[in-house]
C-alpha cells in the first residue's frame, strides 16, 4: 500500500490532556493484535464503545457475589442486588441532572425508550393532525416508533432538514413549528454528520409554541457534559452500550409531572400496586413502567460505566476527542476522492469525533472490508440513517468514530491505510 505524506495538523486551539494514555490501561480489549499481526484499532465507537475493566469487574462483581432478583425478596442477596441496582439509577440521575432518581426509567435501549413514550405519552395525546416535529437526520430509532403512532393516531410527521454544512437548519424549524406541533423529538448529536444541534434553543422555542421535546442523547452523552435541566428538554433517552456500559441497557428520562401521567406501557410483574383478576393498579414512579425482571446487571455496569465517564470528566474527555477531531478531519480531507458528511470542526467546533465519508467511485463496503484486513474497524452502510443518506443521494457510507481511548498514532495509521486502500481499489476496480 502507498503511504501518505501527511499534511500538518491544523493547530489546536489549546492542547488537550492525552486521555487515551490515561486510559488504555483500562481496555484490555484493544491490547490485541488483529489479522496479519498488525495491532487492532478500533474506530467504531459510534456503533458502540469499549468496555473498561472496572465495568467488566462490577458486573463479575454482581453475578459472583450479589446476584439475586431485586425488590422480590426478604433475604440478603436479594437487598444487596436491589440496593446496587437502585444505586446505578441514582448514579444515572446524577450524570444527567435529573431531578430524582424516580425521573429515570430502565429501557432495555434507547429505542424502547423512544417506543415508551410513543406508546405511552403518544397515544394517550396525540390526535388526528397533530404535528411532530422530526429531522432528516434521525437514527431510525428515533424516525420508526412515530410512523407506528402517526398510523394510530392520524398524527402528521414533519422533518426539518438541513443546511449546506450538514448541521440543522433553525430556520426551516422555526418555520416547521406550528400551532399543531405537539412534539418535537430530535437527536442531540447525529450518528453520521456528527454535528451538535443546539437543543436549549429549539427547546424554548418548542415550548414557546406548546409543544414537548425529546432528547435523543446516545451520541452525546459519552462525549459532552450534558444536563437535563440546561438543555430544558421534557424527555431523554440514552443507551448504555454507547457510554462504556453493558448492551441491553438504556433508559429514559421524563419530568416527573408527565411520566405521572403516563399511562404503562407493559404489563406484567413489578409495575403494578395490587392485581385483581380483572384489573390492576400500578406501581409509582418509575416502576411504573418496568415490568418484568429488569437487566439487572447490566443496569449496575452501566452505574460503573458512568462512574468511570464522570471520574475522567465529560470536559476533558470533550477537549481530547475535539483534538482528535481536528486531525481526523486534516487526513481525511488531505486524501484526495474522500468527501466527509456533515459540518468541519472549523464550521462546528463541538461537533462529534467521528467522520462519515465517501469516496468518489468505490463502495464504503470494499474499503471497510480491506481496513479490516489491515486490523483496522470502522464502519459501512446507512448506519441506520437511511433518509439521511438518500438526502444526499447516497446509499451509504464508510464511517470512522472515535472515543476518548483513540490515540493520534492510531488516526494516521487510519489514514495511511485509507489512502492505501483507497489507491488499491482503484487499480484493481
Ligand atoms: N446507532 C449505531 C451506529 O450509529 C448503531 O452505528
Amino acid at each position: 500500500m502507498t503511504s501518505l505524506a501527511l499534511p500538518p495538523l491544523i493547530p489546536a486551539i489549546e492542547p488537550a490532556e492525552n486521555l487515551a494514555l490515561m486510559t488504555r490501561p483500562d481496555f484490555p480489549l484493544l491490547d490485541q493484535v488483529a489479522c496479519l499481526g498488525q495491532p487492532l484499532i478500533y474506530l467504531d465507537y459510534a456503533a458502540t464503545s469499549q468496555k473498561p475493566r472496572q465495568v467488566l469487574q462490577a458486573l463479575q462483581h454482581y453475578y459472583g457475589h450479589d446476584n439475586a432478583n431485586v425488590h422480590r425478596g426478604a433475604h440478603q442477596l436479594s437487598g444487596r442486588a436491589t440496593e446496587a441496582f437502585e444505586a446505578a439509577r441514582t448514579k444515572t440521575a446524577a450524570f444527567i441532572g435529573a431531578a430524582s432518581p424516580h425521573e429515570i426509567v430502565f429501557t432495555r435501549n434507547a429505542t424502547e425508550a423512544i417506543n415508551l413514550v410513543a406508546r405511552s405519552w403518544g397515544d394517550a395525546n396525540i390526535r388526528p393532525g397533530d404535528e411532530i416535529l422530526l429531522s432528516v437526520m434521525e437514527h431510525h430509532s428515533n424516525l420508526v416508533p412515530w410512523q407506528l403512532l402517526a398510523a394510530r393516531t392520524g398524527a402528521v410527521l414533519r422533518h426539518v432538514g438541513l443546511t449546506p454544512t450538514g448541521e440543522l437548519d433553525l430556520d426551516d424549524f422555526k418555520a416547521q413549528l406550528g400551532e399543531r406541533t405537539r412534539l418535537v423529538s430530535l437527536v442531540q448529536v447525529s450518528n453520521t454528520l456528527g454535528c451538535l444541534n443546539p437543543i436549549a434553543e429549539i427547546t424554548r422555542l418548542a415550548h414557546a409554541a406548546g409543544a414537548l421535546v425529546l432528547v435523543d442523547a446516545c451520541q452525546s452523552l459519552p462525549h459532552l457534559p450534558l444536563n437535563v435541566a440546561d438543555l430544558g428538554a421534557d424527555f431523554l433517552v440514552g443507551s448504555s452500550h454507547k457510554l462504556c456500559g453493558p448492551t441491553g441497557m438504556g433508559f429514559l428520562w421524563g419530568r416527573e409531572a408527565l411520566l405521572e401521567a403516563m399511562p404503562p406501557f407493559l404489563g406484567g410483574g413489578e409495575m403494578i400496586e395490587e392485581v385483581q383478576l380483572g384489573s390492576s393498579t400500578w406501581a409509582g414512579l418509575p416502576h411504573k413502567f418496568e415490568a418484568g425482571t429488569p437487566a439487572i446487571g447490566e443496569a449496575i455496569g452501566m452505574g460503573a460505566a458512568l462512574d468511570y465517564l464522570q471520574g475522567l470528566g465529560l470536559g476533558r474527555i470533550h477537549a481530547w476527542e475535539q483534538q482528535l477531531t481536528r486531525q481526523l478531519f486534516a487526513r481525511l480531507q488531505a486524501i484526495e476522492g474522500v468527501r466527509i458528511l456533515g459540518p468541519t470542526p472549523e464550521q462546528q467546533p463541538d461537533r462529534a469525533a467521528l467522520a462519515a465519508f465517501t469516496v468518489e467511485g468505490l463502495h464504503a463496503n470494499d474499503i471497510a472490508a480491506l481496513l479490516d484486513s489491515a486490523g483496522i474497524c470502522i464502519r459501512s452502510g446507512h448506519h441506520c440513517t437511511q433518509p439521511l443518506h438518500r438526502h444526499y443521494g447516497l446509499a451509504g457510507s464508510a464511517r470512522a468514530s472515535l472515543g476518548f481511548t483513540t490515540t493520534p498514532e492510531e488516526i494516521d495509521r487510519f489514514a495511511e491505510e485509507l489512502q492505501g486502500t483507497i489507491g488499491f481499489l482503484r487499480e484493481h476496480s
